[in-house]
């Protein structure tokens, strides 16, 4: 069951922050409890709830959008859209807009062009990695086949542009189709690396930073800017976005070994097989005695794997302590996207998207 609390005395978060001393993250009254847990889950819920309206135009949007003379195009776009998803960039362009008390609707358009662009990475990125369960369903490229799903995604990214079109701000427009391309540059700068034993954490970064913070830093930013906030203000706002989106991917790849499939929706073991160099396994290769770099050396440089493997790999991460320190990492990060948030106007929507921070290093869906 959920619930919604309203406490006058929040309970705080303590994140180890060892680049900016240490940091109390209070939560606000509109985080509901499950079960007496906070949880990323309920800060979706409550900026969800902050932004029920806005959110349900959001979808009309993209489902008119969808339509198409081709009715495979509809049917493959819908097979992905009408599963669900959490609906987050959107949310962080609506609330980011809201939050500087925009009062038109441009920003349906733009939250609903952030989502198509993130739904077209999707259908793209799981023929990449050969993905076979995106929100709970079976993919596209397994249902329909790979060619498909890029041409579908293809057509999504049309979509987005015609929304971002309509908004007629030409500022917000380049910011948006920006990160449509730093996107592409860092799917292939992971390809590049995949495999690459010698991969660094600067080099994961970059990865982290192009395929997923940028497009949370540009919705975020983009809310800003369609509500005419002063330029500092959209700075932090896009600083918020990246550092958040940051935190969610490190969360994302720890889960890729040691979350659940329900609770995800997706395969885990997806980084594994296909030789992903995510924060857990750099670190673990980084303190691995010489027998288990053997292991990693076979696993992922080579490619060569064994059923039982996944699950020495999991091990050795937990052993090495990579886990911990990548949700370590994605708590300095939530921190930082925290601290973002610090000169935005005091109200339920920096609140809503401040809870999101605070409670994005501990989800697990
Ligand atoms: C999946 O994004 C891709 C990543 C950056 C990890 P989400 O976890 O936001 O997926 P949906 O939209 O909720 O399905
Ligand atoms: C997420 O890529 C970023 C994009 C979709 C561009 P991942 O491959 O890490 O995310 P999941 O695990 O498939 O959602
Ligand atoms: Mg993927
Ligand atoms: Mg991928």
């Amino acid at each position: 069951m959920t619930r919604l609390t309203l406490r006058p005395n929040l309970a705080t978060l303590r994140f180890p922050l060892p680049l900016r001393g240490s940091l109390d993250l209070a939560l606000s009254p509109l985080v509901r409890e499950d079960d007496g847990e906070r949880s990323f889950a309920a800060a979706v819920a409550g900026l969800r709830d902050l932004c029920a309206d806005d959110l349900t135009a959001v979808n009309q949007t993209i489902t008119l959008s969808m339509r198409s003379q081709s009715p495979m195009i509809g049917e493959i776009a819908g097979h992905l859209i009408n599963a669900g998803g959490k609906r987050l960039r959107p949310l962080l362009t609506l609330a980011s807009a809201r939050l500087f008390d925009y009062p038109g609707d441009d920003h349906i358009k733009l939250a609903a062009a952030v989502e198509l662009i993130h739904g077209a990475t999707l259908l793209h990125d799981d023929v990449v990695d050969a993905s076979r369960l995106r929100r709970g369903e079976a993919t596209a490229n397994v249902i329909w086949g790979n060619k498909e799903s890029v041409l579908v995604g293809d057509y999504l990214f049309s979509q987005a542009f015609e929304q971002m079109v309509s908004a007629r701000n030409l500022k917000v427009l380049q910011i948006l189709s920006r990160a449509a391309g730093v996107i592409a540059e860092g799917e292939v700068l992971q390809l590049a690396t995949q495999k690459n034993l010698e991969a660094t954490f600067e080099m994961y970064l970059a990865v982290v930073e192009s395929k997923t913070a940028a497009l949370f830093a540009a919705a975020a930013q983009a809310g800003a800017v369609i509500a005419g906030a002063d330029p500092r203000d959209e700075d932090a706002m896009r600083s918020f976005g990246r550092n958040l989106g940051v935190a969610y991917q490190l969360v994302d790849d720890a889960l890729d070994y040691a979350g659940r499939e329900k609770a995800l929706g997706k395969a885990v073991g997806d980084d594994f097989r296909e030789g992903k160099m995510t924060l857990p396994v750099v670190y673990a290769l980084d303190r691995a005695a010489p027998a288990d770099r053997e292991f990693w050396r076979r696993t992922i440089a080579e490619g060569r794997q064994n059923p039982e493997d996944f699950d020495r790999a999991r091990r050795l991460i937990v052993a090495t302590r990579a886990l911990d320190d990548t949700f370590a990492c994605a708590r300095r990060y939530a921190a930082r996207a925290l601290d973002d948030l610090a000169r935005a106007p005091q109200n339920p929507f920096a609140a809503a998207l401040g809870d999101l921070a605070a409670l994005s290093a501990q989800r697990v869906s």
